[in-house]
Protein backbone atom coordinates (compact mmCIF):
# COMPACT_ATOMS: atom_id res chain seq x y z
CA UNK A 1 0.00 0.00 0.00
CA UNK A 2 1.36 3.36 -1.02
CA UNK A 3 0.35 6.29 1.54
CA UNK A 4 0.40 9.98 -0.79
CA UNK A 5 1.24 13.08 1.07
CA UNK A 6 1.43 15.70 -1.19
CA UNK A 7 3.70 14.99 -4.22
CA UNK A 8 5.80 12.66 -2.60
CA UNK A 9 4.80 8.61 -2.54
CA UNK A 10 5.44 7.05 0.60
CA UNK A 11 5.37 3.68 1.81
CA UNK A 12 3.10 2.56 4.75
CA UNK A 13 4.90 2.12 7.66
CA UNK A 14 6.06 -1.35 8.44
CA UNK A 15 7.03 -1.14 12.13
CA UNK A 16 4.86 1.11 13.94
CA UNK A 17 5.56 -0.33 17.37
CA UNK A 18 7.46 2.71 18.68
CA UNK A 19 4.19 5.21 17.56
CA UNK A 20 1.79 3.05 19.48
CA UNK A 21 4.01 2.47 22.12
CA UNK A 22 3.68 6.11 22.51
CA UNK A 23 -0.10 6.60 22.10
CA UNK A 24 -0.26 3.51 24.65
CA UNK A 25 -2.17 0.95 21.77
CA UNK A 26 -1.22 -2.75 22.33
CA UNK A 27 1.51 -3.63 20.62
CA UNK A 28 4.00 -7.57 20.88
CA UNK A 29 6.98 -6.30 22.22
CA UNK A 30 8.29 -2.90 23.81
CA UNK A 31 9.92 -1.22 21.20
CA UNK A 32 13.24 0.45 21.68
CA UNK A 33 16.09 2.67 20.60
CA UNK A 34 18.72 4.66 22.01
CA UNK A 35 19.55 8.22 22.45
CA UNK A 36 22.51 9.42 20.50
CA UNK A 37 22.11 5.87 18.50
CA UNK A 38 24.28 7.67 15.68
CA UNK A 39 27.39 8.76 16.93
CA UNK A 40 31.11 7.95 17.90
CA UNK A 41 30.84 4.32 19.59
CA UNK A 42 30.41 3.48 15.83
CA UNK A 43 33.51 3.30 13.23
CA UNK A 44 31.17 3.40 10.38
CA UNK A 45 30.09 6.93 12.20
CA UNK A 46 33.99 7.76 12.53
CA UNK A 47 34.70 7.15 8.87
CA UNK A 48 31.49 9.04 7.47
CA UNK A 49 32.70 11.91 9.56
CA UNK A 50 36.23 11.86 8.21
CA UNK A 51 34.44 12.03 4.83
CA UNK A 52 32.19 15.07 5.87
CA UNK A 53 35.76 16.95 7.87
CA UNK A 54 33.88 18.37 10.95
CA UNK A 55 30.37 17.62 12.34
CA UNK A 56 28.86 20.47 11.61
CA UNK A 57 29.29 19.55 7.67
CA UNK A 58 28.23 16.32 8.08
CA UNK A 59 24.71 17.97 9.23
CA UNK A 60 24.41 20.11 6.07
CA UNK A 61 25.00 16.89 3.69
CA UNK A 62 21.40 15.44 3.66
CA UNK A 63 23.12 12.40 2.38
CA UNK A 64 25.81 11.98 4.77
CA UNK A 65 22.89 12.99 7.74
CA UNK A 66 20.84 10.30 6.38
CA UNK A 67 23.97 7.71 5.61
CA UNK A 68 24.89 7.66 9.27
CA UNK A 69 21.30 8.22 10.89
CA UNK A 70 20.63 4.67 9.30
CA UNK A 71 24.33 2.95 9.98
CA UNK A 72 22.69 1.68 13.70
CA UNK A 73 19.47 0.50 11.80
CA UNK A 74 21.71 -1.91 10.00
CA UNK A 75 23.40 -3.57 12.87
CA UNK A 76 20.27 -3.65 15.38
CA UNK A 77 16.47 -4.11 15.14
CA UNK A 78 16.01 -0.46 16.09
CA UNK A 79 12.45 0.47 16.24
CA UNK A 80 13.03 4.10 15.51
CA UNK A 81 15.72 6.42 13.46
CA UNK A 82 15.92 9.22 15.11
CA UNK A 83 17.49 12.65 12.64
CA UNK A 84 20.97 13.26 12.52
CA UNK A 85 21.50 16.67 13.74
CA UNK A 86 22.44 18.78 16.39
CA UNK A 87 20.29 20.96 19.24
CA UNK A 88 22.15 23.61 18.48
CA UNK A 89 20.76 24.94 14.53
CA UNK A 90 19.11 26.91 15.71
CA UNK A 91 21.44 29.37 17.50
CA UNK A 92 23.74 28.86 15.00
CA UNK A 93 20.89 30.11 12.39
CA UNK A 94 20.15 32.71 14.59
CA UNK A 95 23.52 34.00 13.96
CA UNK A 96 25.86 32.70 17.16
CA UNK A 97 27.84 31.56 15.34
CA UNK A 98 28.18 27.81 16.61
CA UNK A 99 32.03 25.94 16.40
CA UNK A 100 32.98 22.80 17.69
CA UNK A 101 36.17 22.94 19.87
CA UNK A 102 38.15 19.91 19.84
CA UNK A 103 37.60 17.45 23.38
CA UNK A 104 35.48 20.85 24.91
CA UNK A 105 32.28 20.78 22.95
CA UNK A 106 30.14 23.40 21.31
CA UNK A 107 30.79 26.86 21.50
CA UNK A 108 29.59 29.83 20.06
CA UNK A 109 31.13 33.01 18.42
CA UNK A 110 28.81 35.87 19.56
CA UNK A 111 26.99 34.32 22.94
CA UNK A 112 24.02 36.40 23.94
CA UNK A 113 25.12 38.55 26.84
CA UNK A 114 21.96 41.70 26.99
CA UNK A 115 18.89 42.83 25.76
CA UNK A 116 20.53 44.89 22.44
CA UNK A 117 21.57 40.84 21.85
CA UNK A 118 18.36 39.59 22.58
CA UNK A 119 16.65 42.08 19.99
CA UNK A 120 18.73 41.59 17.18
CA UNK A 121 18.53 37.94 16.91
CA UNK A 122 15.06 36.58 15.06
CA UNK A 123 12.97 33.36 14.29
CA UNK A 124 14.82 31.16 11.62
CA UNK A 125 12.54 30.32 8.79
CA UNK A 126 12.77 26.37 8.73
CA UNK A 127 12.64 26.38 4.69
CA UNK A 128 15.70 29.02 4.80
CA UNK A 129 18.58 29.12 7.08
CA UNK A 130 17.35 25.60 8.16
CA UNK A 131 16.56 24.17 5.15
CA UNK A 132 19.61 21.66 5.28
CA UNK A 133 17.47 20.10 8.45
CA UNK A 134 14.06 19.51 6.43
CA UNK A 135 16.45 18.70 3.78
CA UNK A 136 17.62 15.38 5.65
CA UNK A 137 14.77 14.80 6.97
CA UNK A 138 13.14 14.47 3.46
CA UNK A 139 15.98 12.37 2.92
CA UNK A 140 15.99 10.09 5.58
CA UNK A 141 12.19 9.31 5.33
CA UNK A 142 12.50 8.29 1.63
CA UNK A 143 15.70 5.94 2.55
CA UNK A 144 13.74 4.16 5.34
CA UNK A 145 11.99 2.70 2.58
CA UNK A 146 8.67 2.87 5.63
CA UNK A 147 10.77 0.22 7.65
CA UNK A 148 10.38 2.46 11.14
CA UNK A 149 9.43 5.80 11.87
CA UNK A 150 11.49 8.95 12.21
CA UNK A 151 11.77 11.50 14.81
CA UNK A 152 12.74 14.65 14.10
CA UNK A 153 13.85 16.95 17.68
CA UNK A 154 14.89 20.30 18.73
CA UNK A 155 16.26 21.30 22.26
CA UNK A 156 14.01 23.12 24.77
CA UNK A 157 14.24 27.02 25.15
CA UNK A 158 16.23 26.83 28.83
CA UNK A 159 18.54 24.32 27.41
CA UNK A 160 19.32 26.44 24.16
CA UNK A 161 19.12 29.58 26.34
CA UNK A 162 21.60 28.01 28.26
CA UNK A 163 24.30 27.28 25.75
CA UNK A 164 23.83 30.34 24.07
CA UNK A 165 24.28 33.07 27.09
CA UNK A 166 26.87 30.96 29.09
CA UNK A 167 28.55 30.54 25.09
CA UNK A 168 29.21 26.89 25.41
CA UNK A 169 28.37 23.92 27.67
CA UNK A 170 29.02 24.65 30.88
CA UNK A 171 28.64 22.95 34.94
CA UNK A 172 27.37 25.50 37.44
CA UNK A 173 25.30 27.93 35.30
CA UNK A 174 26.30 31.02 36.83
CA UNK A 175 25.47 33.54 33.42
CA UNK A 176 22.50 32.10 32.47
CA UNK A 177 21.25 32.16 36.44
CA UNK A 178 22.51 35.50 36.94
CA UNK A 179 20.24 36.72 34.03
CA UNK A 180 17.43 34.84 34.79
CA UNK A 181 17.42 36.15 38.81
CA UNK A 182 18.62 39.65 38.12
CA UNK A 183 16.85 40.92 34.75
CA UNK A 184 14.59 37.92 34.23
CA UNK A 185 12.65 39.90 31.63
CA UNK A 186 15.57 39.84 29.29
CA UNK A 187 15.45 35.73 29.94
CA UNK A 188 11.75 35.77 29.44
CA UNK A 189 12.51 37.39 25.58
CA UNK A 190 15.04 35.09 24.96
CA UNK A 191 12.68 32.28 25.73
CA UNK A 192 9.95 33.22 24.34
CA UNK A 193 11.80 33.15 20.65
CA UNK A 194 13.07 30.71 21.06
CA UNK A 195 9.79 28.54 21.90
CA UNK A 196 8.50 30.43 18.64
CA UNK A 197 11.44 29.06 16.90
CA UNK A 198 11.10 25.71 18.13
CA UNK A 199 7.50 25.56 17.24
CA UNK A 200 7.91 26.19 13.63
CA UNK A 201 11.47 23.90 13.28
CA UNK A 202 9.57 21.06 14.99
CA UNK A 203 6.53 21.87 12.69
CA UNK A 204 8.80 22.15 10.01
CA UNK A 205 10.11 18.89 10.55
CA UNK A 206 6.76 17.31 11.16
CA UNK A 207 6.00 18.51 7.39
CA UNK A 208 9.21 17.53 5.68
CA UNK A 209 8.18 13.63 6.98
CA UNK A 210 8.95 13.18 10.57
CA UNK A 211 6.47 11.13 12.32
CA UNK A 212 7.42 11.77 16.19
CA UNK A 213 8.88 14.40 17.67
CA UNK A 214 11.11 14.97 21.03
CA UNK A 215 11.76 18.11 22.76
CA UNK A 216 15.54 17.70 24.90
CA UNK A 217 15.69 19.63 28.43
CA UNK A 218 18.94 18.54 29.05
CA UNK A 219 19.42 21.53 31.84
CA UNK A 220 15.47 21.80 33.08
CA UNK A 221 16.82 19.94 36.17
CA UNK A 222 19.67 22.44 37.56
CA UNK A 223 16.93 24.75 38.16
CA UNK A 224 14.34 25.05 41.87
CA UNK A 225 11.24 24.01 40.54
CA UNK A 226 9.57 26.91 40.84
CA UNK A 227 12.24 28.30 38.29
CA UNK A 228 11.88 24.99 35.91
CA UNK A 229 8.18 25.58 35.84
CA UNK A 230 8.82 29.73 35.06
CA UNK A 231 11.77 29.38 32.76
CA UNK A 232 11.88 25.46 31.60
CA UNK A 233 8.60 24.12 31.05
CA UNK A 234 5.87 26.70 30.71
CA UNK A 235 7.69 27.46 26.94
CA UNK A 236 7.29 23.66 26.33
CA UNK A 237 4.31 23.54 27.01
CA UNK A 238 3.66 26.40 24.98
CA UNK A 239 5.62 24.47 21.86
CA UNK A 240 3.28 21.72 23.02
CA UNK A 241 0.25 23.51 22.05
CA UNK A 242 1.38 24.97 18.62
CA UNK A 243 2.60 21.65 17.36
CA UNK A 244 0.66 19.68 14.62
CA UNK A 245 -0.21 16.70 16.14
CA UNK A 246 -1.39 14.90 13.49
CA UNK A 247 -0.33 14.49 9.68
CA UNK A 248 -0.31 11.83 6.92
CA UNK A 249 -3.04 10.52 8.94
CA UNK A 250 -1.65 9.69 11.97
CA UNK A 251 -0.85 10.88 14.93
CA UNK A 252 2.08 13.03 15.57
CA UNK A 253 3.38 12.33 19.05
CA UNK A 254 5.64 14.40 21.00
CA UNK A 255 8.04 13.38 23.72
CA UNK A 256 9.09 16.03 26.41
CA UNK A 257 12.43 15.08 28.15
CA UNK A 258 13.79 16.83 31.31
CA UNK A 259 17.23 14.80 32.37
CA UNK A 260 17.37 15.33 35.82
CA UNK A 261 13.06 15.87 35.83
CA UNK A 262 11.74 13.31 37.84
CA UNK A 263 10.52 15.38 40.61
CA UNK A 264 8.31 17.01 38.15
CA UNK A 265 6.90 14.13 36.25
CA UNK A 266 3.11 15.34 37.05
CA UNK A 267 3.88 18.70 35.84
CA UNK A 268 5.24 17.58 32.54
CA UNK A 269 2.67 14.89 31.58
CA UNK A 270 0.08 17.94 32.12
CA UNK A 271 1.22 19.64 29.39
CA UNK A 272 -0.74 17.48 26.68
CA UNK A 273 2.68 15.54 25.47
CA UNK A 274 2.45 12.19 24.74
CA UNK A 275 5.46 10.95 26.09
CA UNK A 276 7.95 11.65 28.84
CA UNK A 277 11.40 10.51 28.95
CA UNK A 278 12.72 9.20 32.18
CA UNK A 279 16.56 9.50 32.82
CA UNK A 280 17.97 6.52 35.16
CA UNK A 281 17.55 8.47 38.44
CA UNK A 282 13.51 7.25 38.42
CA UNK A 283 12.23 3.58 39.07
CA UNK A 284 9.89 3.18 36.35
CA UNK A 285 7.43 1.93 38.35
CA UNK A 286 7.01 4.81 40.34
CA UNK A 287 6.81 6.75 37.29
CA UNK A 288 4.24 4.74 35.84
CA UNK A 289 2.29 4.98 39.03
CA UNK A 290 2.42 8.54 38.59
CA UNK A 291 1.88 9.36 35.49
CA UNK A 292 1.18 5.95 33.52
CA UNK A 293 -2.69 7.01 33.11
CA UNK A 294 -1.88 9.90 31.49
CA UNK A 295 1.52 9.21 29.11
CA UNK A 296 3.81 6.86 27.72
CA UNK A 297 7.34 6.58 29.80
CA UNK A 298 10.45 6.51 27.40
CA UNK A 299 13.88 5.11 29.32
CA UNK A 300 15.27 4.13 31.53
CA UNK A 301 18.52 2.64 31.85
CA UNK A 302 22.00 4.09 32.90
CA UNK A 303 23.92 4.30 29.86
CA UNK A 304 27.16 3.52 31.87
CA UNK A 305 25.22 -0.20 31.85
CA UNK A 306 26.31 -0.84 28.23
CA UNK A 307 29.93 -1.09 29.61
CA UNK A 308 29.17 -4.60 31.96
CA UNK A 309 28.94 -7.67 30.67
CA UNK A 310 25.91 -8.85 28.87
CA UNK A 311 24.55 -10.98 31.62
CA UNK A 312 24.93 -8.02 33.64
CA UNK A 313 22.96 -5.77 30.77
CA UNK A 314 19.97 -8.29 30.01
CA UNK A 315 19.42 -8.81 34.01
CA UNK A 316 18.90 -4.64 34.00
CA UNK A 317 16.95 -5.14 31.44
CA UNK A 318 14.76 -7.66 32.77
CA UNK A 319 13.87 -5.32 36.36
CA UNK A 320 13.24 -2.55 34.31
CA UNK A 321 10.76 -4.27 32.06
CA UNK A 322 8.99 -5.97 35.60
CA UNK A 323 9.29 -2.09 36.69
CA UNK A 324 7.04 -1.15 34.19
CA UNK A 325 4.75 -4.02 33.97
CA UNK A 326 1.97 -5.04 31.43
CA UNK A 327 0.96 -3.15 28.76
CA UNK A 328 2.11 -0.60 26.17
CA UNK A 329 3.07 3.14 27.15
CA UNK A 330 6.91 1.74 26.96
CA UNK A 331 9.60 3.03 25.01
CA UNK A 332 12.48 1.32 26.18
CA UNK A 333 15.92 3.74 25.78
CA UNK A 334 18.54 4.66 27.76
CA UNK A 335 18.00 7.62 30.42
CA UNK A 336 20.73 9.75 28.33
CA UNK A 337 22.74 9.34 25.00
CA UNK A 338 24.63 6.26 24.49
CA UNK A 339 28.65 6.99 25.72
CA UNK A 340 31.54 6.87 22.86
CA UNK A 341 33.70 4.08 24.62
CA UNK A 342 30.69 1.72 24.30
CA UNK A 343 31.13 -1.70 22.28
CA UNK A 344 29.06 -2.00 19.61
CA UNK A 345 28.29 -5.49 20.29
CA UNK A 346 26.49 -4.49 24.30
CA UNK A 347 24.45 -2.00 22.23
CA UNK A 348 23.18 -5.02 20.31
CA UNK A 349 22.65 -7.24 23.69
CA UNK A 350 20.68 -4.45 25.22
CA UNK A 351 18.36 -4.24 21.85
CA UNK A 352 17.67 -8.07 21.48
CA UNK A 353 17.01 -8.46 25.15
CA UNK A 354 14.57 -5.76 25.24
CA UNK A 355 12.43 -7.06 21.95
CA UNK A 356 13.10 -11.10 24.01
CA UNK A 357 12.36 -10.40 27.49
CA UNK A 358 9.27 -7.88 26.76
CA UNK A 359 7.31 -10.61 24.84
CA UNK A 360 5.65 -11.76 28.14
CA UNK A 361 4.20 -8.52 28.97
CA UNK A 362 2.46 -7.90 25.74
CA UNK A 363 -0.24 -11.22 25.73
O1 LIG B 1 20.40 10.68 18.97
C1 LIG B 1 20.92 10.74 17.83
O2 LIG B 1 21.56 9.79 17.34
C2 LIG B 1 20.69 11.96 16.96
C3 LIG B 1 21.69 12.94 16.95
C4 LIG B 1 21.90 13.95 18.06
C5 LIG B 1 23.12 14.62 18.22
N1 LIG B 1 22.99 15.58 19.17
C6 LIG B 1 24.32 14.33 17.42
C7 LIG B 1 25.63 14.78 17.91
C8 LIG B 1 21.02 14.48 19.01
C9 LIG B 1 19.59 14.10 19.32
C10 LIG B 1 21.73 15.52 19.70
C11 LIG B 1 21.12 16.37 20.75
C12 LIG B 1 21.98 17.23 21.58
N2 LIG B 1 23.08 17.97 21.21
C13 LIG B 1 21.71 17.50 22.93
C14 LIG B 1 20.53 16.99 23.72
C15 LIG B 1 20.67 15.57 24.08
C16 LIG B 1 21.64 15.32 25.19
O3 LIG B 1 22.61 14.59 24.93
O4 LIG B 1 21.41 15.81 26.28
C17 LIG B 1 22.72 18.38 23.38
C18 LIG B 1 22.85 18.94 24.79
C19 LIG B 1 23.56 18.68 22.29
C20 LIG B 1 24.73 19.63 22.24
C21 LIG B 1 25.93 18.92 21.80
N3 LIG B 1 26.21 18.60 20.48
C22 LIG B 1 26.95 18.34 22.60
C23 LIG B 1 27.02 18.45 24.10
C24 LIG B 1 27.82 17.66 21.73
C25 LIG B 1 29.01 16.80 22.10
C26 LIG B 1 30.30 17.48 21.91
C27 LIG B 1 31.40 16.44 21.90
O5 LIG B 1 32.45 16.77 21.33
O6 LIG B 1 31.22 15.33 22.42
C28 LIG B 1 27.35 17.84 20.42
C29 LIG B 1 27.95 17.30 19.20
C30 LIG B 1 27.28 16.08 18.68
N4 LIG B 1 25.94 16.01 18.43
C31 LIG B 1 27.87 14.84 18.32
C32 LIG B 1 26.85 14.03 17.82
C33 LIG B 1 26.97 12.65 17.25
C34 LIG B 1 29.35 14.50 18.39
C35 LIG B 1 30.03 15.24 17.28
C36 LIG B 1 31.19 14.50 16.65
O7 LIG B 1 30.98 13.63 15.78
O8 LIG B 1 32.31 14.85 16.99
Amino acid sequence: MVETSGSVERPALKNDRYLRALLRQPVDVTPVWMMRQAGRYLPEYKATRAVAGDFMSLCKDADLACEVTLQPLRRFPLDAAILFSDILTIPDAMGLGLYFETGEGPRFKNPITCKADVDRIGVPDPEGELQYVMNAVRTIRRELKGEVPLIGFSGSPWTLATYMVEGGGSKAFTKIKKMAFAEPQILHALLAKLADSVTSYLNAQIAAGAQSVMIFDTWGGVLSPRDYKEFSLQYMHRIVDGLTRENEGRKVPVTLFTKNGGMWLEAIAATGCDGVGLDWTIDIAEAKARIGDKVALQGNMDPSMLYAQPARIEQEVAHILAGFGEGSGHVFNLGHGIHLDVPPEHAGVFVEAVHRLSAQYHK
